[in-house]
């Protein structure tokens, strides 16, 4: 059968069965929590899926913790699995535009995978995503001294950041906007060197519409700085399928924040037009990178500035059709297409990952915010509440 029939198919006994069915907005809590249902349309038809949020052992952290394993699926054909351990996106599937679904996002399949050395992948980033220079900040008068674990710079929160912990299941379940997951990390006062008992937490929502939805929540009980992300590596044909550089992408920004060697910015915002780094309209990633040196790995300023969630860019990828688009409340977004991937990681159904073969868009405040007076600030005090979202949304054309 053809796919598209086939699709057509799926949904129409999907309907069916779901208006058959009991409300599925109410909270299905973690000891509710239904494997996911198999119901046969026709003999050919492989499964009807119900809107679900499951839970499963990933395995054990070297000291015993145990991991878990969640994963979120809508009816339309997107699933998502993330793991408790760096409350990383372990696999995000979505169909194309004939309605086969494929892992779009770089990883490993297991456990150990993770444990070990690896660029990121899907993990949230923090206390402070990507660079603060020389590997200090000031607050108050007083510097505070951090891991230089990237020449003399700090990055991605250090030797042991938000990407290496494991994180507290709050909720797990069906809901109003959809499946959901709530994870949560307590970042003691002075670990990694950041100030104050930082308490987080993210929450990952597949909604019916086809978005995936990342949440993020920190409160502190002393003054600190936070930049909190998601460093997944996308490739909208398939993970491990060959290089990024075929995408269409649109970045909604005419600004970009100029660096030094280390990728530190030097406080410069530069205008993108006529340049190599100007996407405003749709180009392929592959267009102009061999003009800029190293291949992208520049924080974007958004024209929203942040605040308020906006379109801060669009991919589209042309031989499935799939289209990714990302919103945010963040002033900037870190655009970098996988330029230190080198063979050398060997990832999910054994695909080894070279350079470009993944890109990432890592919403976020600017890099070396803490001492850059002038960039958008990432001061936390006790009291204020730390909250920012970011929302992929998927189609096809
Ligand atoms: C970010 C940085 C890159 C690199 C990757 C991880 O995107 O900007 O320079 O460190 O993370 O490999």
């Amino acid at each position: 059968m053809k796919a598209r029939v086939w699709i057509k198919l799926v949904l129409v006994v999907a309907v069916i069965s779901m208006s058959g069915c009991e409300k599925k907005d109410a909270t299905v809590k973690e000891s509710e929590a239904k494997p996911e249902t198999t119901l046969k349309a026709k003999p050919e038809a492989k499964e009807i899926r119900q809107m679900s949020a499951n839970k499963e052992s990933f395995g054990k952290t070297p000291d015993g913790k145990q991991v878990d394993l969640y994963t979120l699926t809508n009816t339309r054909g997107i699933r998502a699995r993330i793991t408790s351990f760096g409350a990383i996106l372990v696999s995000l599937e979505v169909a194309d535009r004939d309605g086969s679904l494929v892992d779009i996002t770089l990883g490993f399949d297991k456990l150990d995978g993770y444990l070990g050395v690896h660029p990121y992948f899907g993990a949230i980033v923090g206390r402070y995503a990507n660079r603060i220079g020389k590997a200090a900040f000031k607050l108050d008068g007083k510097v505070y001294k951090l891991a230089a674990n990237n020449g003399e710079n700090h990055l991605h929160g250090g030797t042991k950041g938000f990407d290496k912990a494991v994180w507290r299941l709050e909720d797990l379940g069906v809901k109003g906007a959809g499946a959901m997951v709530k994870m949560s990390y307590i970042s003691e006062d002075g670990e990694e060197g950041y100030p104050g008992n930082l308490a987080c937490s993210v929450t990952y929502t597949l909604t019916e519409d086809n978005k995936l939805e990342i949440s993020y929540d920190a409160e502190t009980d002393k003054k600190t700085v936070v930049n909190l992300t998601n460093h997944s590596y996308f490739n909208l044909a398939g993970q491990g399928t060959g290089d990024i550089l075929g995408h269409e992408l649109m970045l909604n920004a005419d600004k970009y924040t100029v660096v030094d060697k280390g990728l530190i910015p030097t406080g410069e915002n530069r205008s993108v037009k006529g340049t190599p780094m100007d996407f405003t309209t749709p180009m392929t990633i592959g267009s102009r990178i061999g003009q800029v040196e190293g291949g992208y790995d520049h924080n974007y300023v958004l024209n929203s500035r942040g605040g308020t969630l906006a379109l801060a860019a669009k991919v589209y990828e042309p031989t499935s059709g799939r289209v990714m688009e990302i919103y945010t409340d963040q002033p900037g977004v870190q655009f970098y297409t996988g330029n230190f991937l080198d063979g050398s990681v060997t990832g999910k159904a054994g695909k080894v990952y070279q350079k470009n073969y993944g890109f990432c868009l890592e919403t976020q405040h600017f890099p070396d915010s803490p001492n850059k007076p002038d960039f958008p600030s990432v001061v936390l005090l006790p009291g204020q509440r730390y909250a920012t979202v970011t929302v992929y949304k998927f189609s096809t054309k």
